[in-house]
């Protein structure tokens, strides 16, 4: 029989759209002869569907009514069903083996999908909750790289509410960091909320900006004669094996919005391949290119990382100095064309991140995570407690 893959993806952030776009074409690759996909749609506001349409592109021109069955996701004896949300019987629409979460941005990548699936002991692909949450925080996702000695740019960070209460303080130590810098809303993405700050003049704006968006900012200094460049990765805590690196093919001081989105090939245009979007091999100097092999393994497994993961790095040409800026844990397009070029074809990346789940989750089923005795065998009722607590 064949294994059955819930393939979940859209979600409630600003990254909703790329989502579609990456899980449609996943689910066009994954290998139909060996498994049987299963898509699971959640809408902007948070619902879940199921149904044969969600597998096609020209279903998702009108958001707003999609047609399929809304489900919710249940454990059911040993099984994990898909069951009708609405009515009274709660009819039963599918079940599923294993669950593929292709979800970008707040709200699902960060760590509250894998927690959820977690909760209900569905094998996933991916981050545990760990690894996704500290992909998402740029502040704290630099203090554990640096406790690893894994070089991060210098940086400070602080609450809106901190802001708010200790300008001068705040500023001061903007300016000791030094100017230019990159301000940010800290648990964001897709550059939404980024400013490039040449001076103090445009300083308190720039925070501003950034506090519509998170309660929590960091700043950063910025890299001089920058070069950005990616490298992915597809592991876990026994193997990781990287991509080819890519290099950003863009004009800008840093890349906007617009740039990810809206141009032609973007880093995650509508197209969800490589047209443009990064050059691969990327032009580096041997030296280069092995010290960020070895960098995006080490940050790999410094950040709990898991399943497929793409890195961005910040390379100082002139200097040579390399600094990983951040992981994507469920990348664009699954940066599948960054493996091409090293023979890994998409349906193979995508066969290779189904076995090694499934064979995690056999090994891990072998670990204790419970006691077979029940500490509440021997409890007496309210008295025996409160008696207890008298005595100590
Ligand atoms: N410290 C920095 N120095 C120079 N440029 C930077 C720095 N940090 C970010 N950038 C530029 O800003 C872009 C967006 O920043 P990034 O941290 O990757 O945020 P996002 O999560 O929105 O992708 C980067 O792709 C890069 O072009
Ligand atoms: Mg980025």
């Amino acid at each position: 029989m064949k294994t059955k893959i819930g393939v979940i993806f859209g979600g409630c952030s600003v990254e909703h759209e790329v989502s579609i776009i990456t899980a449609v074409q996943a689910m066009e690759y994954i290998d139909h002869e060996k498994y049987e996909i299963v898509p699971i749609y959640i809408d902007k506001k948070r619902r879940w569907f199921t149904g044969a349409n969600l597998l096609k592109m020209e279903s998702y021109k009108d958001l707003d009514n999609i047609f399929a069955t809304e489900v919710c996701l249940i454990k059911k004896g040993s099984e994990f069903v898909l069951v009708k949300a609405k009515g009274l019987l709660k009819k039963e629409i599918k079940s599923i083996d294993l669950a593929f979460p292709i979800v970008h941005g707040k709200g699902v990548e960060d760590g509250s999908l894998s927690g959820f699936l977690e909760t209900i002991g569905i094998p996933y692909i991916g981050c545990s909750m760990l690894g996704a949450s500290l992909g998402q925080d740029k502040v704290v996702q630099k203090q554990v790289l640096r406790s690893d000695d894994i070089p991060v740019v210098n940086f400070i960070w602080f609450y809106e509410s901190e802001y708010l209460n200790n300008k001068k303080n705040i500023l001061k130590n903007v300016k000791d960091l030094g100017y230019p810098v990159i301000v940010k809303p800290a648990r964001l993405g897709s550059s939404i909320g980024i400013t490039y700050v040449k001076d103090e003049s445009e300083i308190s704006e720039a925070i501003e900006t950034a506090c519509e968006y998170d309660e929590k900012i960091v700043i950063e200094e910025v890299v001089p004669n920058l070069l950005e460049v990616d490298c992915a990765v597809i592991g876990n805590e026994e193997k990781i094996e990287t991509s080819l690196i890519g290099e950003m093919n863009t004009n800008n001081s840093f890349l906007t919005f617009e740039d990810k989105y809206l141009s032609e090939g973007g880093e995650k245009s509508s197209k969800c391949d490589n047209e443009s979007g990064f050059i691969i091999p990327a032009r580096l100097d041997k030296e280069i290119e092995n010290k960020i092999i070895d960098l995006s393994k080490k940050a790999f497994r410094s950040l709990n990382l898991k399943g497929i993961t793409r890195f961005d790095f910040l390379v100082d040409k002139e200097s040579k100095n390399v600094y990983v800026n951040e992981p994507n844990t469920i990348p664009g397009c699954l940066a599948f064309f960054f493996f091409t070029p090293k023979g890994i074809t998409y349906t193979k990346l995508l066969d290779d991140v189904i076995k090694m789940t499934l064979d995690d989750y056999k090994k891990n089923m072998k670990k204790t995570t419970s006691f077979e005795s029940n500490v509440l065998s021997t409890f007496n009722g309210s008295k025996g407690c409160k008696g207890k607590l008298i005595k100590k």
